[in-house]
C-alpha cells in the first residue's frame, strides 16, 4: 500500500453559464483520477471550485438583475447540484470571491512586487471577454478572436501593471528540460515549448475599468486580472498564506487538469508567478481534450451543449462517466454522441457486465442453491485477473483512462466468453461434471467482483451495489482487493435486479 499524498486540482469554471458536459468531463475524469488514487492507498486531496471574478460573469449577473454577489451564490448550487448529480466527491469547492482567496491573492502580488516583478505601464491593445484575455494581432484571424468569433473584440487603453513573464523564459525552458512529466500530454508540451522559445512578452495583470474583483494591494483603484487572480486558488485551496502547516502538507499540487486552452496560462504564466513569490512549483499539469459536438467544441457561447442533467436523468451517473472514460484516450478530443453513449450503456453495461452478474448469480441460485462454491486453486480467471490488474495500474498511473476501463473490463469479456465455452446449464446435467461446475460458478461470480473493484473509481454507485450484491465490502475497497479469490466461500447469494437497465436508443434527429 502507498502513503504518498495526492493533491489534484480543476479549473475553475467562470460562472456565467451553467456546467454542460464539456466542464463536466474535466470534472468527471479529475474525480476518476482522484478515486483511483485513493483505492492505490494514497491520501488524497482534491480541489474544485467557481472563478467568478470576471466581466463575463458581472454582465450577466447585471442582465439578470443581480449584484454579483448574489449571482455567484445562485450559480454555486447550480454548479454543485451538476457535480452531485454526476457523482463527484471533491473535498473543497473554492469561490474566488472568498476571503480565504483574496488573501491568498493580495499575499501573491506583494510578494512579487516585493521581487521587482511588477511595473506600471500603459497598455493598448486587444481584449477576448470571451476568454477574459489580451490578445496579440497574431492571434487574431480576421480580426476576431479563433475561439469568440461571435464576439467582438474590446480595445483596451489603460494604465495597467505589468508582470515580468519575460524574466522567466529561461528559467522555464530548463524546468520543462528537467521535469519531463511537468506538461502532459506530449503534443501539449511540444506547443508549449515553441511559444517558450519564440520568446515571452510581460503582461498585464491588473484592470482599471472594471470594479469586480480582487483589489491590487499595492493600488486600491484597480483591479487584479481575472486569470491572474484564478490561479491562485490553487495554493488558497490548501491553506495558503494563513495555514502554513495545511499548506505544506498538501503542496506542491501533484496533478492539474485543464482544458488544452488555457494550458499557457497554467504551464507559462503560473509557474513564473510561483517562481517570483518564492513558492514550488505543481509537479504536473495535464491538458486534456475537448467534448465536441458535430465539428466544434462543445460551448455556450457556440450553443452546442448538452445538459449534464438530463443525461443523468436519462442514463445515470455511472454510465455517463463510463462512456466518458471509455470513449476517447485521454488527452485528444471526444466526438460526443448520444448513440454512443447508449451503445456503450447497452452493450458494456447491460449486456457486458450487468448480464454476466444476473446470470451468474441466477445460476448460482440453481445449481448450488445461491451459495458460493470454494476458491477454486487454480483457474484461467485467476491469470487472467492478474493482468487486467496490472495493466490498469500501468494505465491509471499513466492517467490513461480509457486504457484503465478496457483492463477492467479485459476481465468481464473473458468470464462472459467462459460461459459460452463452458455451458453451464449442459455441466449441470451431467453429475460428473459438478467440480467443473463449481468452479466455472466461482470464476463468473469472482470475476465481477475483481471487474468492480477496478472499476469502482468510474462507477463509484453501481460497483458498490454490485459489491453489495456479493455481499462483499461496499465501502473503499482497496486495488489489492482486487486479487483473484476474495469472494468468500459459503457466501449465500440472492436474485438481484438488473444492475444496468437496457435503455432505448435515442431517436434519430
Ligand atoms: N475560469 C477559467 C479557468 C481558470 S483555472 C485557474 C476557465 N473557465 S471555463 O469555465 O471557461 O472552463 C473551465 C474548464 O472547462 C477549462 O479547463 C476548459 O478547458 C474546460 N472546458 C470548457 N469547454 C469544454 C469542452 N467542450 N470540453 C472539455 N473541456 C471543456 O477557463
Amino acid at each position: 500500500m502507498s502513503d504518498a499524498k495526492f493533491y489534484i486540482t480543476t479549473a475553475i469554471d467562470y460562472v456565467n453559464s451553467r456546467p454542460h458536459l464539456g466542464t463536466a468531463y474535466e470534472k468527471v475524469t479529475a474525480d476518476v483520477i482522484a478515486r483511483y488514487r485513493r483505492l492505490r492507498g494514497d491520501r488524497v486531496f482534491f480541489l474544485m471550485g467557481n472563478d467568478e471574478h470576471s466581466l463575463k460573469v458581472e454582465q450577466a449577473a447585471r442582465q439578470q438583475g443581480l449584484e454579483p454577489e448574489a449571482y455567484c451564490d445562485r450559480m454555486e448550487e447550480a454548479f454543485t447540484e451538476v457535480w452531485k448529480l454526476l457523482d463527484i466527491d471533491y473535498d473543497d469547492f473554492i469561490r474566488t470571491s472568498q476571503e480565504r482567496h483574496k488573501r491568498a491573492v493580495a499575499e501573491l502580488l506583494t510578494r512579487i512586487h516585493a521581487n521587482g516583478d511588477v511595473y506600471q505601464a500603459d497598455y493598448e491593445g486587444w481584449y477576448c471577454n470571451g476568454c477574459e484575455a489580451f490578445k496579440n494581432e497574431g492571434d487574431l484571424v480576421e480580426g476576431r478572436c479563433p475561439d469568440h468569433v461571435g464576439l467582438e473584440l474590446a480595445w483596451l487603453k489603460e494604465k495597467n501593471h505589468f508582470f515580468r513573464l519575460s524574466r522567466y523564459q529561461d528559467f522555464l525552458v530548463e524546468h520543462y528540460a528537467k521535469e519531463a512529466d511537468f506538461v502532459r500530454p506530449e503534443v501539449r508540451k511540444n506547443e508549449l515549448l515553441e511559444l517558450l522559445r519564440g520568446g515571452l512578452k510581460d503582461i498585464s495583470i491588473s484592470r482599471e475599468s472594471a470594479s469586480w474583483g480582487v483589489p491590487v494591494p499595492f493600488d486600491p483603484d484597480a483591479v487584479v486580472y481575472v486569470w491572474f487572480d484564478a490561479l491562485i486558488n490553487y495554493v488558497a485551496g490548501v491553506g495558503w498564506p494563513d495555514d502554513e502547516a495545511r499548506f505544506q502538507s498538501w503542496w506542491p499540487a501533484d496533478l492539474h487538469l485543464v482544458g488544452k486552452d488555457i494550458t499557457r496560462f497554467h504551464c507559462i504564466i503560473w509557474p513564473a508567478m510561483l517562481k517570483s513569490a518564492g513558492l514550488p512549483l505543481p509537479r504536473a499539469i495535464f491538458g486534456h481534450g475537448f467534448v465536441n459536438l458535430g465539428k466544434d467544441r462543445m460551448s455556450k457561447s457556440l450553443g452546442t451543449i448538452v445538459d449534464p442533467k438530463a443525461l443523468v436523468a436519462r442514463y445515470g451517473a455511472d454510465a455517463i462517466r463510463f462512456y466518458l472514460c471509455a470513449e476517447a484516450t485521454f488527452g485528444r478530443d471526444l466526438e460526443y454522441g448520444e448513440d454512443r453513449l447508449a451503445i456503450r450503456a447497452n452493450s458494456d453495461l447491460a449486456n457486458g457486465l450487468g448480464n454476466l452478474l444476473s446470470r451468474a448469480i441466477s445460476m448460482l441460485i440453481k445449481y448450488r442453491d445461491g451459495v458460493v462454491p470454494a476458491v477454486p486453486t487454480d483457474c484461467a480467471s485467476a491469470a487472467v485477473t492478474a493482468r487486467a490488474i496490472e495493466d490498469y495500474r500501468r494505465a491509471m498511473d499513466a492517467l490513461d483512462l480509457k486504457g484503465g476501463v478496457e483492463a477492467a473490463m479485459s476481465i468481464v469479456i473473458h468470464a462472459n466468453k467462459l460461459v459460452d465455452d463452458e455451458a453451464p446449464w449442459a455441466l449441470a446435467k451431467d453429475p460428473s461434471q459438478a467440480e467443473r461446475l463449481d468452479r466455472v460458478l466461482y470464476e463468473l461470480l469472482e470475476s465481477c467482483r475483481a471487474a468492480s473493484v477496478l472499476l469502482g473509481p468510474v462507477m463509484p454507485t453501481k460497483m458498490r451495489d454490485l459489491r453489495l450484491a456479493l455481499r462483499c465490502e461496499a465501502e473503499a475497497p482497496r486495488l489489492e482487493q482486487a486479487a483473484f479469490g476474495g469472494l468468500a466461500a459459503g457466501t449465500r447469494l440472492e436474485k438481484i435486479a438488473p444492475l444496468f437497465p437496457r435503455i432505448d436508443p435515442p431517436e434519430e434527429s
